[in-house]
Formats: structure tokens, C-alpha cells, sequence
């Protein structure tokens, strides 16, 4: 097996959405003839799958159940131009999706900032982006935008389960090819894929992946198209991982750029974000009250950091688990008790994980646990909770709501599993547009970046964004707070080594 197809069968389709527990084949196996009809049925265990608590969930009784039996791939649908280019879910559902879409320019100031700015000049004219991201009303922005910049695009989804269909038909409906829907199979999620990059008269030259699933199919399948591409933009952690696995094989033949790891992504998406979504995911799914509750968070870094400060506020009493010194002294310096896991477990009332490893709450854990305990996990994967070790005999599974399992042991007591160990805030919440502003606003300055870079600036591999450019980020979304910046005067700039406009920090700074 490649280290790409190794690190595929560790991965997962997106660390985002955190449905880790499909299996990931390869992709030249599964793409091939499209006929193969009862593959393309969704099995029952797509159809129980529960799926994210997000806006879609107001009209998503709008597509009916028998319609959802058939696969997108063997209906013929066409838009009001005429064009069949995308296969999507119903084609019929546009006008929900564009009032979606809508709705989330209104909250994504910075994308919507960068497509006034830049239209005029259009600085991706001639990019072919092939795109694999979640399709949702938010990233629709970003695809809009970047096309509004003058790009041709082909997208599909990242994720087998998070696609908002509506979306995506309005998105077809507006003559994107987008090949995705909710509950595709892992045949029909490679098929996607392959639909955006083998094409006739339209050669990609920008990939914009998440989770590095296109990066993955061009490379194995069309290495030579592969080489033809100018740069990828990764989002994730996990494509980003692979990336670099790439990169220090010496297979990576283009520039990449790692957008998860700049500075606004970082800070926003999982400090900002995670603090106002995991009380969301808890109240959505459980109704709890949080005052006086006991909560053990597990990690403290970003993510552990924005859970534990929100908790915090609510009165509950926070307990952090932690392994690094520098990370516990931080939490025991904001206020915090840092224990272990074993001498809090008996006693609170909900155990959350933020640590990005591995079972973080084990079997013997969760036998200690109190009955009520909540149990949920913000990490980026399905990996913290040891979720198998809870499917034995002895145990009793009951789903009591969409994202909400209670197991329960022979003597009745009962634990509240959430999104089965999945990332919580995306099962059970939604992401705020703003924070996807942000990132969406970093992505399409990456594609800009690499677009239209010098030749010989970027070499074959994996860059951070230009310090620059987060900071210019930063900016496009300052006015929604009527923010205004100090300019620094020639003698302070002079002082300080600076430039008047910037980069403020150097790379190393840690904000
Ligand atoms: N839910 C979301 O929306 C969301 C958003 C961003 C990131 N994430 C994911 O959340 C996870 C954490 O992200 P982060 O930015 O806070 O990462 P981080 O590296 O800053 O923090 C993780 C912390 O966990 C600690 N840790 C590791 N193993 C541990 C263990 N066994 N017990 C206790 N502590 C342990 C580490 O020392 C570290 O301080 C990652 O997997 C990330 O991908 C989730």
C-alpha cells in the first residue's frame, strides 16, 4: 500500500465532518462503470445515518423518501439552461438552496468583502479549480466568489453525509458543475470526484481540497494531469498530514499551501467557534442546565481552551485533563483544576475530548461514569472515544434522538453518548458563517497566492500562507465591528522595524 492509501485507510473522508467510520477505498477501484446500479442504492445504513443538525434540516422534507432511493446517478436532470453538467440530488429543490446561500452572504462579511474588491480584476481568470470541500450554503460563497474572481470551477463533496442538497442544486441551477448529494455511497463519492477532473476540453490547474481526497484520485489516477497543476489549497488536518507525507516522500510535484494551520483559521475555527458550539451542541441535543455542573474537558489547547472559557461562564466547574506541562499550566493559571481523568470520572456530569488522539475515554472510563454523564467529543476525529469498546452484549444501545445514543449497562445506568463519539458541534450544531468567513477568505487568497505567484517562488512543497495575507484576512472582516485600526507613524514603524502596512508579527509569534 502507497503511504497516500495508508494514510487514507487511517484517515478519514474529512476530519471536519468527522464521519471517520467509513471505509476508504481506493479511488481507481471504485470509479468505474456507473451502471453497477445496486451499488448505487443507498444502503439502509445511510439511510438511518444521522446526519447534521444543520439549516438544511428545516426543508429537507421537502426531497421525498422514495425520490432519496433512487441514486442521483440514474436520473436525468437537467437546469433552466438547458445543462446537465452536475448530478445532484433534485435539481427542482434551487430556490430553498439559493435563499440558503443568501442568508450566509450575510454573515461571511470577509468573502463577500473580497468578491466587491477583487471582481474588477479578476485575479483567477484562467484558473480551472476542481474543488472538494462540504457542499453547504457557506462554501457556496466561497464557490460563487471564487467564480465571481474569474475562476471556472467543478466541486464535490468532501463528506459522504454533509452535503446540503438544495445547495447544491442551486448551485447547479447557477451552471456549476457540482457532483454531490447527501448519502452518497463510497463508490458514488470517488465517482464525484472523477466527474470534476476527467473532462473533456477542461484541464484543472488549482485543486482546492478538504481532507485530500482530490489531491489523492489526481495523483494515483491521472498523474499526468497531476503534474499539469499550478497548486493545491488543503484545509484540513488530515490532508494537510498527508501533505507533508508527500512532500518528504519527494512525490509532491506542486506547491501546496496549508491553510489550516494559518493563523486566522487556527484561532477562529477552533478557539471562537468551538466556544459558542459546544454549548449549542449540548443544549440542542440534551436540554442540560449547565450552572453547577461538573465538566471534564480533555486537552487544552485551542479547542479545550474555547470549551472550557464558555462552560466556565455558564458556572459550570471545569476540570482539564492534559498532557503537555506548558498546556496544563495555562489551565491552571486561567483557573482550572487539572486532574486526571481517573480521579474526576466518577463524579461530573459531562466528559468532553479535545486532544486530536486517540482513546482518550476508554471502556474502563465509561463503566466508572456516573449515570446521566454526557459523553461527547470535539476532536477531529472518532477516535477519542473508544465508541466500539461500548458495542458488546452486555449493553444496551437506545436512540432517543437524532445524535443522541444512550447506552446503557446491566444495572440500568445509562450514559448520553453524543454523534457517537463524532465531532460534536458539527453533528449537533452548525458552524457560525462568520467563522467560515474567515476561512473561506483564507482559501481563496491561497488559490490567488499560488495562482498567479512567480515562477520559481513556490517550489514542490507545503507552504503556509504568507503572514501577509492573514493579517489581510483579518482586516476584510474588521468593519463588521466598526474596528478601527492605529496606523503606526514612520518613527514608530522606524522603531520597530516594521513596515507601515504590515506583515505586524514575525512568523513565530504565537498571538
Ligand atoms: N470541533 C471543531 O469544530 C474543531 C475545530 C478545530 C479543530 N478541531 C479538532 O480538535 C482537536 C484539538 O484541536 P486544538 O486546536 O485544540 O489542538 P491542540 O493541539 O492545540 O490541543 C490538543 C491538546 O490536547 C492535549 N492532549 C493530547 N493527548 C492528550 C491526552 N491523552 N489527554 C489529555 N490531553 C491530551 C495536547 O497536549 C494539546 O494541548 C484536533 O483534533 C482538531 O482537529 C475541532
Amino acid at each position: 500500500m502507497s503511504e497516500v492509501a495508508e494514510n487514507h485507510a487511517l484517515g478519514t473522508k474529512s476530519d471536519l465532518a468527522g464521519v471517520s467510520d467509513s471505509p476508504i477505498t481506493d479511488p481507481a477501484s471504485v470509479v468505474k462503470d456507473t451502471k453497477t446500479s445496486g451499488a448505487l442504492k443507498k444502503s439502509s445504513r445511510y439511510r438511518t445515518r444521522s446526519l447534521s443538525a444543520s439549516s438544511t434540516d428545516s426543508y429537507s422534507s421537502s426531497s421525498s423518501s422514495q425520490e432519496d432511493d433512487v441514486s442521483p446517478r440514474e436520473k436525468v436532470q437537467k437546469n433552466s439552461k438547458g445543462s446537465s453538467d452536475f448530478c445532484v440530488r433534485n435539481i427542482n429543490q434551487f430556490e430553498f438552496g439559493r435563499r440558503e446561500i443568501e442568508i450566509a452572504e450575510q454573515e461571511m462579511p470577509g468573502i463577500m468583502a473580497l468578491r466587491r474588491r477583487a471582481s474588477d480584476d479578476k485575479p483567477l481568470r484562467n484558473a480551472k479549480i476542481v474543488g472538494c470541500t462540504h457542499i453547504n450554503a457557506q462554501t457556496a460563497v466561497l464557490i460563487e466568489t471564487l467564480a465571481a474572481l474569474g475562476a471556472s470551477v467543478r466541486w464535490a463533496a468532501c463528506n459522504i453525509y454533509s452535503t446540503q442538497n438544495e445547495v447544491a442544486a442551486a448551485l447547479a441551477e447557477s451552471g456549476f458543475p457540482v457532483f454531490a448529494w447527501r448519502g452518497e455511497t463510497e463508490e458514488d463519492f470517488w465517482w464525484c470526484i472523477d466527474k470534476c477532473v476527467n473532462v473533456e476540453n477542461w484541464q484543472p490547474n488549482m485543486i482546492l481540497d478538504d481532507g485530500g481526497d482530490a489531491t489523492h484520485l489526481m495523483l494515483k489516477k491521472y498523474p499526468a494531469m497531476f503534474k499539469m497543476i499550478k497548486g493545491i489549497v488543503e484545509e484540513s488536518v488530515t490532508g494537510v498530514h498527508r501533505l507533508y507525507q508527500l512532500s518528504k516522500a519527494g512525490k509532491l510535484t506542486v506547491p501546496a499551501m496549508n491553510v489550516n494551520d494559518s493563523v486566522t483559521k487556527t484561532k477562529f475555527d477552533n478557539l471562537y467557534s468551538c466556544r459558542e458550539s459546544i454549548l449549542d451542541s449540548l443544549k440542542r441535543s440534551t436540554d442540560i442546565m449547565f450552572g453547577g455542573k461538573q465538566v471534564v474537558i480533555c486537552g487544552y489547547g485551542e479547542v479545550g481552551k474555547g470549551c472550557s472559557q464558555a462552560l466556565k461562564g455558564l458556572g459550570c466547574i471545569v476540570y482539564i485533563t492534559e498532557i503537555d506541562p506548558i498546556c496544563a499550566l495555562q489551565a491552571s493559571m486561567d483557573g482550572f483544576r487539572v486532574v486526571k481523568l481517573n480521579e474526576v470520572i466518577r463524579t461530573v456530569d459531562v466528559v468532553i475530548t479535545a486532544t486530536g488522539n486517540k482513546n482518550v475515554v476508554t471502556r474502563e472510563h465509561m463503566d466508572k461514569m456516573k449515570n446521566g454523564c454526557i459523553v461527547c467529543n470535539m476532536g477531529h476525529s472518532n477516535t477519542e472515544i473508544d465508541v466500539n469498546s461500548l458495542r458488546t452484549p452486555d449493553l444496551t444501545w437506545e436512540k432517543v434522538r437524532s445524535q443522541v445514543d444512550h447506552v446503557i449497562w446491566p444495572d440500568g445506568k445509562r450514559i448520553i453518548l453524543l454523534a457517537e463519539g463524532r465531532l460534536v458541534n458539527l453533528s449537533c450544531s452548525s458552524l457560525p458563517s462568520f467563522v467560515v468567513s474567515i476561512t473561506s477568505a483564507t482559501q481563496a487568497l491561497a488559490l490567488i497566492e499560488l495562482f498567479n505567484a512567480p515562477p520559481g517562488r513556490y517550489k514542490s512543497d507545503v507552504y503556509l500562507l504568507p503572514k501577509k495575507m492573514d493579517e489581510y484576512v483579518a482586516s476584510l472582516h474588521l468593519p463588521t465591528f466598526d474596528a478601527h485600526l492605529t496606523e503606526l507613524s514612520d518613527e514608530q514603524a522606524k522603531y520597530m522595524g516594521l513596515n507601515k502596512a504590515g506583515p505586524f508579527k514575525p512568523n513565530y509569534y504565537r498571538y
